[in-house]
């Protein structure tokens, strides 16, 4: 009886270790050696003088940058829709090439075609071994849709309410009381690369990762991966990270404030 139990348990877990791996082996994305050269060509002329001849994120004008020009050859990725710790799709490296990343010296490539965007992503992903493991891949996490509440003034304007205080509880240590990214953690803080992370400014007009609720609330469901700004999926539901979402979107700049 109980061994049978066991061997149940054995069966169940072990199909789930075989869903896993199929999971991971559909979106297992593996550098595509076809767009190689082509990549090549593409990166030496518009990524190199950052990114570096060997994707250390050291090229010739990277000195003094912060955030530093990613480090492809350690696989870590900021900008994902996909889970903590596994890679980005490509959809994710191709918005990150064709938007830039605000408040970062990550440029946008409107003038490249879309088949040099192809190959380039390609081409960095030769410069780390993870690309070549289908278990560092995942499809994109399902988010849902912001609730509708969010597009009425009013009753967003109250629901911020709640959210500045998960705010103060679950934030302020690292971005600040007032979202000025300067909480009283800021010293100690440090990314996956060894040098020292900045919490966002949540009062700037442009983020990162976007400022709409849902680029918000996708952050603090999947974390951005290599840095001390971690997934709060856990830590808070759904309601109080749109809640968080209405709260930030409250925040301004000092001088463009409404008063
Ligand atoms: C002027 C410097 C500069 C140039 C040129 C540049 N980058 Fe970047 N790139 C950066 C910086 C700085 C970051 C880090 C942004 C951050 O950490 O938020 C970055 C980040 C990235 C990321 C995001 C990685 C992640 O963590 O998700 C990708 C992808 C990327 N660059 C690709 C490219 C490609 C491809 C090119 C050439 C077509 C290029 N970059 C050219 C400076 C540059
Ligand atoms: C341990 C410190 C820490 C805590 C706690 C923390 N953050 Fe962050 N957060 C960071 C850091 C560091 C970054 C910058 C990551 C990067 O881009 O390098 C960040 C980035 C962000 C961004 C992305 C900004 C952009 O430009 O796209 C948002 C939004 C954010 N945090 C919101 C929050 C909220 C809301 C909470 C509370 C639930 C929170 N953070 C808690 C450290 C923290």
């Amino acid at each position: 009886m109980q061994r049978s139990g066991i061997g149940r348990a054995l069966l169940a877990l072990l199909s789930c270790v075989a869903l896993a791996r199929d999971a991971a082996a559909a979106d297992f994305s593996p550098p595509d050696e076809s767009l190689y050269l082509m990549g090549r060509y593409v990166y030496e002329r518009n990524c190199l003088v950052c990114h570096g001849r060997w994707g250390d994120g050291d090229g010739e004008m990277a000195k003094g940058m912060i955030p530093k020009p990613r480090k492809f050859s350690a696989g870590i990725f900021k900008y994902r829709t996909t889970p903590a710790g596994t890679l980005p799709t490509d959809d994710d490296l191709i918005r990150t090439v064709r938007g830039g990343r605000a408040n970062t010296s990550m440029p946008y490539f409107t003038q490249l075609s879309d088949r040099e965007v192809r190959a380039v992503i390609e081409f960095i992903k030769f410069f780390s071994p993870k690309w070549r493991r289908p278990e560092n891949f995942a499809a994109p996490v399902k988010l849902p849709e912001p609730p509708a509440w969010l597009d009425k003034e009013a009753e967003a304007a109250t629901r911020a309410a709640p959210g500045k205080a998960t705010f103060a509880l679950a934030c302020a240590s690292c971005h600040g009381e007032h979202g000025d990214g300067k909480g009283p953690a800021l010293a100690e803080l440090k990314d996956a690369w060894g040098d020292p992370a900045y919490p966002a400014d949540l009062r700037l007009p442009a983020f990162r990762n976007g400022r709409a609720p849902a680029d918000i609330f996708r952050v603090l469901t999947l974390g951005i991966h290599g840095t001390p700004m971690a997934s709060f999926a856990e830590a808070l539901t759904e309601e109080q990270r749109w809640e968080l979402a209405a709260f930030i979107g409250t925040l301004r700049p000092p001088k463009t404030a409404k008063r």
